[in-house]
């Protein structure tokens, strides 16, 4: 249980809030690479409660700039993209990649004016299909949490996100809340037959989970444990990486994934998932097939399309319900935004009864608070180093036998 004073420190990351000014510091994914074509139309980002455009020059650099013409405050999402910057519609300046002002056709012939102006700019980089920005205050960005997906060509990225109605701390602990994957999960995980002999052994069966958490220098895997009926254990070890970036077990061979939470402001949040074949090429309809985890939305912006209001409870389907649906809805990760979205946009913390299976939650809670106190001392957290090895980081799913030696493990 966390006071109103924690609950809202923890979850407020709009300008000028603590938790929002140590977010800032991180590499995040921003928008996906395919939006932005050279010379094409520039696109409106919101992060953090703040409004950005990234457009693709000339040259295909990418630039990631406030969406405010400097002139006036017009939207540069309304320029014209062309000549290596993007000319506000308005009275026609043009602001490079750098953030420079470099014509201010409006004035008078000979005037310096655009030499004196610069744009807030921010440093981007691409990886996985998406270009990923930091909107920290340092000169210099933190180490660029290079995934395994580096190491892997971009035709085996399948990049997607989800716009959630909910403030970002939710979907977060939803992510490394192991336990209610036997329950709220039940219609796209195996069944109790399978459970015994498939490539997901174990996962499904046991209802209660005993966690074990061991720390991390960019901060911790979680153990979820589960003893099953034919007396072998399930090991589901989550990798929670600071800020937001989580890596969940799976059993499926090639196929490996990052989930990231990035706030657009207090009350909507983007759901990322980024997924990649170590094998070759990969689509989203395959990602979706290998994973089982149901109908999803197809646009690749946002995969919660259609969602439905509180009014509408979710949409939730009674009559699948009826016909065996465990949750009544028809794809695994849109039942996690339903049940995330119905704690409310703020979930109410202070009422919350916590129990010994919500232990990932509390821990990845007080990491972040740890984060804020480091910010605010001006300590460098492990996580900023520089030092971490970000391919290396794994999630496993192991099954032991009875006697405690390996049966099947997928790292
Ligand atoms: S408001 Fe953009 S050029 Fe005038």
């Amino acid at each position: 249980m966390l006071s109103k004073e924690q609950n809202e420190l923890l979850t407020r990351i709009e300008p000028g809030t603590p938790m929002g000014d140590t977010l800032r510091q991180f590499w995040l994914p921003a928008i996906r690479s395919a939006n932005l074509e050279v010379d094409g139309a520039p696109a409106r980002v919101r992060m953090f409660g703040q409004n950005f455009v990234a457009f693709r020059d000339t040259n295909g650099r990418v630039g990631f700039l406030d969406e405010g013409c400097p002139h006036r405050g017009v939207s540069l999402a309304l320029g014209r993209n062309e000549d290596c910057g993007l000319r506000c519609i308005f009275h026609g300046w043009k602001i490079n990649v750098d953030g420079q002002v470099v014509e201010v056709p409006s004035e008078p012939a000979g005037s310096n004016l655009a030499s004196k102006i610069k744009v807030n700019h921010y440093q981007t980089r691409e990886a996985a299909g998406v270009v990923w920005v930091y909107l920290g205050k340092e000169a210099e960005a933190p180490q660029f949490p290079a995934f395994d997906f580096v190491n892997h060509p971009i035709e085996n990225m399948v990049p997607r996100k989800a716009v959630v109605q909910c403030n970002w701390v939710t979907l977060l602990e939803g992510l490394l809340d192991s336990s209610h994957v036997s329950s709220l999960h039940k219609d796209w995980l195996p069944t109790g037959k399978e459970m015994l002999s498939g490539p997901n052994a174990g996962v499904m069966g046991a209802l209660s989970v005993v966690y074990e958490i061991e720390e991390r220098p960019y901060g911790y895997q979680a153990n979820a444990k589960r003893a099953m009926a034919d007396g072998t254990q399930v090991n589901r070890k989550t990798e929670y990486v600071l800020p937001t970036f989580c890596l969940i077990p799976s059993t499926l061979k090639t196929l490996r994934g990052v989930a990231c939470i990035v706030p657009i402001d207090d009350e909507t949040t983007n759901f990322w998932t980024l997924s990649w074949d170590t094998s070759g090429p990969i689509d989203a309809a395959t990602v979706d097939r290998l994973r089982n985890v149901g109908r999803l939305g197809k646009d690749p912006d946002n995969i919660y399309e259609p969602r439905f209001e509180a009014d509408q409870v979710w949409g939730q389907d009674r009559e699948a319900m009826k016909n065996g649906s465990y949750s009544g809805y028809p794809a695994l990760p849109i039942e996690d935004f339903a049940v995330s979205e119905s704690q409310g946009v703020i979930a109410n913390r202070p009422a919350e009864k916590l129990g010994a299976s919500d232990i990932a939650i509390i821990r990845m809670r007080r990491l972040l608070f740890d984060l804020v106190k480091d910010y605010q001392a001006g300590t460098q957290p492990a996580i900023l180093s520089g030092n971490i090895d970000f391919g290396k980081i794994r999630p496993v799913h192991e099954v032991l036998a009875p006697t405690g030696t390996t049966i099947e493990i997928k790292a």
